[in-house]
């Protein structure tokens, strides 16, 4: 089991560039399924998702091809099978965005549901209420999604949340269904706005993405393009986090300041100094200890749950007592135990939890339950007194490309037992 081990008091000063959007390029990855030509995507962050989606793509049929440099090239024109391995799906939700684009490929599409995780339920009713609302016949039998249909058409869907994967599911559905079809209540993020710049370049005729009304007029099929995948709008966060977090002075190169209003506008609330430049962010802390504010995660443009917990890291030390309400996901707080670990005070009741700030932590041996948690976890060690030992360290993998060289890059001293990235898993079951 890989660990992280990390010595705390070092302060973070320095450059360092933002990679790719991890989730940006789990989307358009499942886009390239609807394109019959090469498409090339670069500023892909080589991390354990992407190489998974990698797999998902090959054993489809779309011969992907993903070198050192983050440059992805696919070719979607022969689809080989519309049955996504259940092994790739379960291991990472977003695979279950390869369900759409097959259904309006191919016109029925197999895909295992995607596991929960320790942030909460995870349900798909969303994706499969969009999907029979465009003509599909969607069957759930708990473990695989059944979806097909002879005659899919345009729709006016409703999304009782502003779902970002299920916006994004129903969107690239869309693209290849004749007629029109207009999603309410969709999802805004970048990652969305960028999937549908991508299928634009494509042929696609989508609308109104980054709002919450998408239009999409379906086209016969969509040709091949080159796209440039945005920069990872959560890492910049993470890393302008453990920055303020260790009283440190860092720019992030190719962070987009506008990706992240709600994170950069919080961080100043609470006392960190935010320069926006036109190729980056400057974070530096204008007082220490950081103050105690109160913060509600939301859909976007609303503070992302993504951040949720490495903001909790930052705030355990703020001068006085915090109060987050997490709306998004119902799990997301088991990351404070392990705080409690290290010298956090923290009682949390139901979707709140208040964190009453100490001077400082201390090191503690502690668990990363989730991604974010692992982040949140790397930034209270950094902050913290002693050397501090992080465990499932996998979890990081999976969504932060270089993580330990970046901090280290910055002056932070952090260790690793290395876990080679997996590649070339097979497609069998
Ligand atoms: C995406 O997940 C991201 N993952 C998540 O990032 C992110 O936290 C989330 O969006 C919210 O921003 C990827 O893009 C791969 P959702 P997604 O559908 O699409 C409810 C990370 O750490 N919901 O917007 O699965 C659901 O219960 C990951 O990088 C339904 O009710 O998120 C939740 O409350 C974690 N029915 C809310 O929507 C549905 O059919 C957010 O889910 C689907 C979702």
């Amino acid at each position: 089991m890989a660990t992280l081990i990390i010595e705390g008091g070092r302060q973070l000063r320095g450059e360092v560039t933002a990679s790719g959007s991890k989730n940006g390029a789990l989307a358009l990855m499942a886009a390239t399924l609807l394109v019959e030509g090469e498409v090339v995507i670069h500023n892909l962050p080589r991390i354990r998702d992407v190489l998974t989606m990698v797999e998902m793509l090959r054993c489809l049929g779309a011969k992907p091809r993903l070198s050192d440099d983050g440059t992805l090239v696919v070719d979607a024109s022969e689809i080989i099978t519309n049955e996504a391995p259940s092994h790739l799906v379960s291991k990472m939700r977003a695979s279950f965005q390869v369900l759409g684009p097959l259904l309006a490929r191919t016109g029925s599409a197999r895909v295992g549901i995607p596991g929960g995780c320790n942030i909460g339920q995870r349900p798909i009713d969303l994706h499969i209420k969009g999907l029979t609302a465009l003509g599909a016949t969607v069957l759930n039998d708990g473990g695989i999604v059944e979806a097909e249909s002879s005659e899919l058409h345009g729709a006016r869907i409703y999304l009782d949340f502003p779902s970002a994967g299920a916006t994004a599911q129903i969107m690239m559905a869309a693209t290849l269904i004749l007629g029109s079809t207009t999603i309410e209540n969709a999802a805004s993020e970048p990652e969305i706005q960028d999937v549908a710049r991508l299928l634009n370049k494509c042929g696609a005729r989508i609308q109104g993405a980054g709002s919450d009304t998408i239009h999409i007029e379906g086209v016969k099929r969509l040709h091949g393009a080159m796209h440039d995948n945005i920069p990872d709008r959560i890492e910049v966060g993470t890393l302008a986090l453990a920055a303020l977090n260790t009283g440190g002075d860092i720019f992030i190169r190719g962070a987009v300041s506008e990706h992240c209003n709600a994170v950069l506008l919080k961080m100043q609330e609470v006392g960190a100094r935010v320069i926006e430049e036109t190729d980056g962010i400057h974070v530096s802390p204008l007082r220490r200890p950081v103050l105690a504010v109160d913060l509600v995660t939301l859909p976007y443009p609303g503070f992302p749950t993504d951040l949720q917990q490495p903001m909790g890291a930052v705030l355990a030390t703020a001068a006085g007592s915090s109060v987050i309400t997490e709306k998004v996901y119902e799990g997301r707080f088991r990351y404070l135990g392990e705080l409690e670990r290290m010298g956090a005070h923290t009682r949390v009741e139901g979707q709140t939890a208040v964190i009453r700030g100490v001077t400082r932590l201390h090191a503690a041996h502690v668990t990363a339950y989730d991604l974010r948690a692992g982040a949140a976890m790397a930034i209270a060690a950094l902050g913290a007194e002693g050397t501090t030992v992080i465990s499932d360290v996998e979890h990081i993998r999976r969504g932060y490309e270089n993580f330990e060289q970046k901090l280290n890059s910055l002056g932070a001293t952090v260790r690793t037992g290395d876990t080679p990235l997996e590649e070339g898993s097979s497609c069998l079951e």
